[in-house]
């Protein structure tokens, strides 16, 4: 009895004591294993008479129960001691600030194309694209471009070299084409589902998009964008075309009543032409548009003339209408403050993240649109 108490007492307090669970298994073995001090006492019960049996078999049994409940607890206790220890030890501070990550954004001049859309969308006008591939055909021959016309000559139009048909296709100079693909009967098959396909008058249609010419200094760069604009209906007049620029530049540049002028012009594709000026503020070294004496061309436009619509099967007589030809990057230049209209074709990421806006700020006239 007194071998099993203090058999008992020892393995107790070592398992007590034990550090980690790898020495807990070591005493679990000496003690419950197959050849355990725990273990060889329960085979002696064997070779004992049954009298004696009968008294030392509770005991040990006992002894066995207790000292596996011990080490089960100790087992325990560890694993709990070592999660608390990794959760001290691992733990995440979620409250941190997140380390710097670079952001894209939305380049100044695909977010005024969204803004000149959003402001025109509501006035009733649809978006309209076409290819930056063309053919003579759709950018000067449609367009009532005379065939000696300078814009034709090699150093004004980037060309491509003669395809089999021996036709030279050209990267647009504007994006007019646009309106002869619009409004051109039978045009009911364009070459791809994204390139506008005729419709039937009335028409109001805005067309944004990339434009090339032979050109490059400070405000001109050989790919530029455009955003052509386009109505066609019955009495349409001048007075129309007005108010309509009016009320997008007013917009636009988030300025009440900004002054125009219209000064006549020339285009092949127009009668009347014209192009017109925002009053503008210069002193100071930056333009303010809506005040001052100085006066900025934004935009080409007239009256669509009578052979462009009959070169597209409409006729004059029943059918008049307006065009005009906005310089996307110029006016994101003058809205936005940019000097240098090459900068904003330079992939300059520095560049980008000064003048680029978030991709969540989407233009919108009624919650603001920059
Ligand atoms: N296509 C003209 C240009 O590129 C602009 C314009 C468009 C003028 C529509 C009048 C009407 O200069």
């Amino acid at each position: 009895m007194t071998d099993l108490t203090t058999l008992e007492a020892e393995l107790t307090a070592q398992v007590a004591v034990a550090p980690d669970a790898a020495s807990l298994e070591g005493l679990r073995v000496a003690a419950l294993g197959k050849s355990g001090s725990i273990s060889a006492l329960l085979k002696s019960l064997g070779s004992m008479s049954p009298d004696e049996r009968r008294e030392q078999g509770p005991a040990i049994n006992g002894l066995r129960d207790r000292i596996a409940a011990a080490i089960a607890e100790r087992k325990a206790a560890l694993e709990t001691a070592e999660l608390d220890q990794r959760l001290a030890t691992e733990r995440l501070d979620l409250t941190l600030p997140a380390p710097p990550r670079r952001k894209g954004s939305v380049h100044p001049t695909m977010q005024v194309m969204d803004e000149m859309v959003a402001i025109f969308a509501e006035m009733g006008f649809a978006v309209a694209e076409g290819p930056d591939i063309e053919d003579d055909f759709h950018n000067f021959t449609a367009l009532n471009f005379p065939p000696k016309h300078p814009a034709r000559e090699m150093h004004d139009t980037f060309f491509f070299n003669p395809g089999p048909d021996g036709e030279r296709k050209l990267l647009r100079t504007h994006t007019s084409p646009v309106q002869v693909r619009t409004m051109r009967r039978g045009n009911t098959a364009p070459p791809a589902p994204w390139i506008a396909a005729g419709q039937e008058p009335p028409i109001r249609i805005v067309v944004p998009g990339r434009t090339y010419r032979c050109d490059s200094d400070a405000t001109h760069t050989p790919m530029f964008h455009q955003m052509e604009g386009l109505v066609i209906d019955r009495n349409i007049h001048m007075g129309h075309l007005k108010w309509t620029l009016d009320t997008f530049v007013s917009r636009f540049f988030e300025a009440e009543g900004v002054v125009t002028r219209f000064r006549p012009h020339h285009f092949p594709f127009t009668e009347p032409s014209a192009e017109m000026d925002v009053q503008c503020d210069r002193s100071g070294g930056e333009i303010k548009i809506g005040t001052g004496t100085d006066w900025l061309e934004v935009v080409g436009c007239g009256m669509v003339h009578p052979n462009v619509l009959r070169n597209c099967g409409l006729d004059p007589d029943e059918w008049q209408g307006f065009a005009f030809g906005f310089g996307v990057d110029r006016l994101g230049m003058l809205k936005y403050g940019m000097p240098d209209l090459r900068e904003m074709f330079a992939f300059d990421t520095r560049w980008l993240a000064h003048y680029g806006f978030s991709a969540f700020s989407v233009p919108n006239p009624a919650s603001g649109l920059s």
